[in-house]
């Protein structure tokens, strides 16, 4: 416990406290009653065709917020503030990798969202009709889910830097029937071949509509009668498309991510939750005001781009920035070059973008005027103190409180969180529940004592916590409802309170991985692993890693025929790049002869993982089959 506190404390700067839009401690006991916390968010926040009949509705496991109110998620982000005078505030700012700049007011991307939305109608997209993306970082990726989120059809974004492969299975689960990608775009100066990527993905797959984007301008093969241009398909499409009314509940996207099986799941996020808790977050925890340019830097790929690009800073009419490339390109000062060029006011970004920057060295932020921030933000894995500090005083200046956000692609919004005007920060604490949100740590007993690590479970029902998974009931149940049984939302997270109340998240527990803030499960990896021809078996655990966090390090059983070589090790790192993408690449490969095994045949990753770090120490390997395994596979380690 002693070396997670760091012993100073961090006040809201003076300045910031005073313009802060929450200033005081009230709002949490405000809180205390949640229904109604939330219903007034919900009043204030949002815009609706029709009001609900009740705050919330529970059949456990599932949940209905808003339970017959109407409204629409693009209406909210777009045409409301057209009506209100400020459509020609600026949404997006969009830097290109190579420098090309587009900007849309709120009437632009209304229009070009309306164009789109009429698009998709005219294809035949229907009210219910999921709708896959597979986008990099360009304007088009938010356009084609505010169109699809207009007419009722729900949007499944799959990042573009996953695999064809993760393409595949995600259309394919989702059923959707059209997909939207682009020819190419650039990465480091170079460009990426999306189309055949794509086309691999969704090969033999029955698609009505593939909509091309013309990003990179690389020559692409356009299929007869299924492959249409973007440009084409706005072509003289008018600037007027009527939001669909939607019910609160209505299917508003799905979000595949990691779980406990090699099988990703689709996390359904429902309209009105997820709009009320995504603006009410935004605006609480990142202060936003009407002259603040704020910078997301994660992919709209995941859930934050989704909530803290899209959802989260339109319904709150912010002006944003979105960067297509590289932190390091051309050079490592990229993103600082940004910040300055555009005054950005608020910075959220991943602590492993942190550690690189502090890696790279503080020459290159300090080439650049970074006066403009006042706020940072940090998501998607455990912040070191030693990065929070660099953070605070390198970045921040000392003058920028940090709001460490605890969340994830479940929760849709920020659950444990500093508010940056009230909370007295501890570097490497995401500090407190949101007001109206109650968490605890518990294991098997009870609720832990303070300072004992235990499970971060959730125990009020949130607006925009997920629906369910995709086609999985029983999954849904399983990971999330089993453990503590229902009411008790089991996030998957180790964490420690400490003697002030403090939450101290301490990373995933069990099978699921956190690359780099990104999400994966151990058993995609080994999945991967022994689709390879040469792999009998497989296991995977992670180890730590300076900048990612942590890293997969893969012990591989070879079959018979096949022979143990660096050329193997590299040909099977290269496969599981192009099964599921480069983030699951695993950092090492020990080729054993055996995986050490319980009687009933499971395999003990507890002991592998011990292994790969190094401990002497491995624990019990009484209850293990083949206890021999272990002095084996310790000795090849250390060859
Ligand atoms: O382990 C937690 C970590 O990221 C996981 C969720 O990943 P994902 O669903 O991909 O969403 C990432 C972005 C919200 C969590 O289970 N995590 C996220 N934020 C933090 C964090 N761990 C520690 N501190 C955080 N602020």
């Amino acid at each position: 416990m002693k070396e997670l506190t760091e012993k100073k404390v961090f006040p809201p700067p003076a300045d910031f406290q005073q313009k802060a839009r929450i200033k005081s401690n009230d709002v949490y006991e405000e809180g205390k009653d949640y229904k109604k916390f939330w219903e007034a968010r919900a009043n204030e926040m949002i815009d609706w065709y029709e009001k609900w009949d009740k705050v919330l509705e529970v059949d456990e496991p599932y949940y209905k917020w808003f339970v017959n109110g109407k409204l629409n998620a693009s209406y909210n982000c777009l045409d409301r503030w057209i009506e209100s005078g400020k459509g020609n505030k600026l949404a997006y700012i969009w830097e290109g990798e190579n420098g090309e700049v587009r900007k849309f007011t709120y009437k632009q991307l209304y229009e070009e969202v309306n164009k789109f939305a009429n698009a998709l109608k005219s294809m035949g997209v229907k009210k219910g009709d999921i709708i896959s993306i597979y986008l990099p970082m360009i304007p088009e990726l938010p356009i084609a889910m505010l169109a699809a989120a207009r007419i009722g059809a729900p949007h499944s974004v799959v990042f573009a830097g996953f695999s064809a492969e993760a393409l595949r299975s995600r259309v394919e689960d989702a059923g959707s029937k059209y997909l939207i990608t682009c020819d190419g775009y650039y990465r480091r100066g170079k460009i990426l071949n999306h189309k055949e990527k794509s086309d691999e993905g969704i090969e033999g797959l029955d698609l009505k509509k593939v909509i091309v984007v013309k990003r990179a301008g690389n020559d692409v093969p356009m299929k007869e009668g299924r492959d249409v241009w973007w440009d084409d398909v706005i072509e003289g499409k008018s600037t007027k498309c009527e939001p669909a009314v939607m019910d609160a509940e209505d299917l508003l996207f799905l979000m595949y991510t990691s779980g406990t099986t090699g099988k990703p799941k689709g996390v359904m996020h429902t309209t009105a939750g997820y709009m009320v808790g995504t603006a009410t977050t935004m605006k609480w925890v990142f202060d936003v005001k009407d002259d603040d340019v704020y910078w997301c830097t994660a992919d709209i790929g995941w859930i934050t781009g989704h909530s803290y690009i899209v959802y989260g800073p339109l319904a709150n009419n912010v002006t944003s920035i979105i960067y297509e490339g590289a932190p390091d390109y051309p050079s490592k000062d990229r993103w600082w070059e940004i910040i300055e060029k555009y005054k950005v006011t608020i910075l959220y970004t991943a602590p492993t973008a942190i550690r690189l920057a502090m890696k790279w060295g503080e020459e290159w932020p300090n080439k650049h005027d970074l006066s403009s921030l006042r706020l940072l933000g940090t998501v998607g894995e455990p912040i070191n103190p030693e990065a929070w500090l660099w953070y605070y005083n390198v970045i921040g200046k000392k003058h920028c409180p940090i709001v460490d956000t605890w969340w994830m692609t479940e929760t849709g919004m920020h659950i444990i969180t500093p508010l940056p005007g009230v909370t007295k920060l501890k570097p490497g604490s995401a500090t407190f529940p949101f007001p109206g949100i109650k968490a605890e740590v518990r294991d098997e007993h009870g609720i832990c004592k303070t300072g004992e690590k235990g499970d971060l479970v959730i125990t009020t029902p949130w607006p925009a916590m997920l629906r369910g998974l995709y086609n999985a009931h029983d999954k849904y149940i399983e990971e999330y409802w089993s453990k503590y049984g229902f009411g008790k939302f089991f996030t998957g997270d180790g964490a420690i309170v400490d003697e002030d109340g403090y939450f101290w998240l301490l990373g995933r527990l069990g099978d699921v991985l956190n690359v780099a803030g990104h999400r994966l499960g151990t058993a995609e990896v080994e999945s991967a692993l022994v689709s390879h021809e040469s792999v009998a078996e497989a296991a995977v655990v992670g180890i730590p890693d300076e900048i990612k966090g942590q890293v997969p390090f893969a012990y591989v059983v070879l079959r018979q025929d096949a022979k143990p070589s660096d050329e193997l090790k590299k040909e099977l790192i290269k496969h599981v790049s192009k099964v599921i993408g480069p983030t699951a690449r695993p950092s090492d490969i020990l080729f054993v002869e055996d995986l050490p095994k319980t009687r009933s045949g499971k395999i003990m990753r507890r002991i592998l993982k011990k292994l790969a770090e190094g401990s002497k120490d491995v624990g019990d390997i009484t209850t293990l089959r083949n206890p021999e395994i272990v002095e084996e596979i310790k000795n090849s380690l250390q060859r």
